[in-house]
């Protein structure tokens, strides 16, 4: 079978990182090629070399066995190759249908927009991936998950032949990554070949075909993923064995309460919630999306207004507002969206950790005290395995985990008693990922009170003390973490709706 596309001796360097080494890729027609290594290894800066974003350094590159340089992204889709990227590139105050068609918006006489022409253009490929949007919604309101989706449908507009997926299914739900696999399928029979990028190794099993491992930069093997145990990939790409440690969950019922929530409430998206959190306990929220978990969070930590209920800390009743004030009062947020809210994308690793810091690293007489700052930085690059030439590189030359790990550690040091973290490992590679877990169980031992939302039910059911359960705004019931919890359990809460709201609908 000829490839598509064919990459041999790939060389790519940034000053400080030799970011590919002499890589090779093929992509066949009608396969999932699925592109593995952990965070840092180099598989965006690879497919961006194929996509035209970056020029490459050497080596050479087919499509149809003729040589290619595609020398920007526009050149690219004409060779009809399509990129959907690891961090959302969308307008966020553009509709999605202006986003889907951006550039080739149809046109009537005197080249004005066709309005109609434009939405049901887009309402065709959104029925196509069977998103359920209207086309004329801004992208500003919509979920990371549905931005996600509009983003697909983006790339799937140019009709593509081989389309790049950098990490799709990061921010998305079960449902949302079967609805996803859906449309791969049908891709696929059509011939059209899927570079596939992921964290979730549970993924790579269910639809890749064949499997590419780099590591720090180099390239290291392609399998057959049949006939591939997922312990060997693993193994592959950190270049050791991982062993999975398995938790200790210590009895944390006796220690003090740390945080209580009482009848929160805002709008249609939380609805009377009330709960506990403990000294030393860390607290799972499960539930689709749009359950109204990450609202919660946003709430307690003052970024979002309540109608109504109070939230006491050490027993206080504490006002919260801000973030500002939230911070004060001892919660620190690691958000969902840490391109819009966790982080300074322009300015060093150095500085964003420090960020949510500034108090404990100035002077008394006000001046920021930069060793301290710099030693502070280097002992969490070490600490988190930040991959960095150094604590002076801007964050947004990072790989996408490292940048996920910059987050994690501006948290750390601010040395919180409540720490919320949203999604804290998407997009974390598996080494990293039990690298995290240990720290967050070393944070519960320590005392702090912690709560993690997670999409991901293994992640919650392996972390958490007890695991909290929302459904459409509601809190369905709290079970408990460990082994007495199943994932139907939980499934099972997740999907409880309001017995009044679902016999009100029947009515209609
Ligand atoms: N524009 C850039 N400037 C400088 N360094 C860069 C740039 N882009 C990537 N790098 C560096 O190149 C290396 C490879 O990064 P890349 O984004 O390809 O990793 P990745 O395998 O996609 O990781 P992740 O799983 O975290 O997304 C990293 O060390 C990264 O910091
Ligand atoms: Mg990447």
């Amino acid at each position: 079978m000829t490839n598509i596309v064919e990459m041999r001796g790939i060389e790519k360097r940034f000053p400080g990182v030799h970011a590919l080494k002499s890589v090779q890729f093929d992509l066949r027609p009608g396969e999932v090629h699925a592109l593995m290594g952990e965070n840092g290894a180099g598989k965006s800066t690879l497919m961006k070399i194929m996509s035209g974003i970056y020029a490459r350094d050497g080596g050479e590159m087919f499509v149809d066995g003729n040589p290619v340089t595609p020398d920007g992204p526009r050149a690219a889709q004409d060779l009809g190759i399509g990129i959907i990227h690891q961090e959302l590139s969308l307008m966020n105050d553009l509709t999605a249908a202006q986003n889907v068609l951006i550039g080739r918006e149809p046109r009537r006489a005197f080249g004005r927009l066709d309005e109609t022409a434009l939405n049901a253009k887009t309402a065709e490929i959104f029925a196509s991936l069977n998103l359920k949007m209207d086309p004329r919604t801004l992208v500003r309101t919509q979920t990371i998950a549905r931005q996600q989706l509009i983003e697909i449908a983006k790339a799937l507009s140019y009709d593509p032949r081989v389309l790049i997926m950098d990490e799709p299914t990061a921010a998305l739900n079960d449902t949302e990554i079967n609805e996803l696999f859906k449309v791969i399928e049908t891709l696929k029979n059509d011939g059209v070949g899927i570079v596939y990028i992921s964290h979730r190794m549970n993924e790579i099993k269910r639809i890749a075909d064949r499997v590419t491992i780099l590591r720090d930069g180099a390239y290291i093997d392609t399998l057959e993923s049949a006939e591939t145990p997922l312990s060997q990939i693993i193994q592959l790409m950190v270049g050791r064995e991982v062993t999975q440690n398995t938790p200790v969950i210590p009895e944390i019922s006796q220690s003090a309460v740390a945080l209580e929530v009482r009848n929160l409430s805002r709008g249609k998206d939380v609805l009377d919630v009330s709960f506990d959190l403990r000294k030393g306990e860390i607290l799972g929220f499960a539930g689709l999306m749009g359950a109204g978990r990450t609202e919660v969070a946003r709430i307690i930590f003052g970024a979002d207004p309540r109608d109504a209920g109070e939230i006491l800390i050490d027993g206080q009743k504490v006002n919260i507002r801000t973030p500002h004030t939230a911070v004060e009062a001892g919660i620190g947020y690691l958000s969902e969206d840490r391109k819009h809210f966790g982080l300074a994308v322009d300015m060093t690793v150095r500085a964003n950790i420090a960020m949510a810091s500034l108090d404990k690293l100035t002077s008394r007489v006000g001046v920021l005290n930069e060793a301290t700052m710099k030693d502070t930085a280097v002992k969490f690059i070490d600490q988190l395995g930040i991959r960095t030439p150094s604590d002076m590189q801007e964050v947004r030359l990072l790989s996408g985990g490292n940048q996920q790990k910059v987050v994690i550690a501006k948290w750390l040091l601010r040395d919180c008693d409540v720490l919320i973290f949203d999604e804290p490992t998407r997009g974390i590679d598996v080494g990293a990922k039990s690298e995290i877990y240990a720290l967050l169980e070393d944070l519960a031992a320590q005392g702090r009170a912690i709560i993690v939302i997670s999409s991901e039910l293994p992640e919650v059911m392996r972390l958490s003390h007890r695991i909290a359960v929302m459904c459409e705004g509601r809190l369905t019931g709290i079970l408990p973490g460990g082994e007495n919890t199943t994932q139907e359990q939980i499934m099972e809460l997740a999907t409880q709706r309001d017995p009044a709201l679902v016999g009100a609908e029947d009515q209609k």
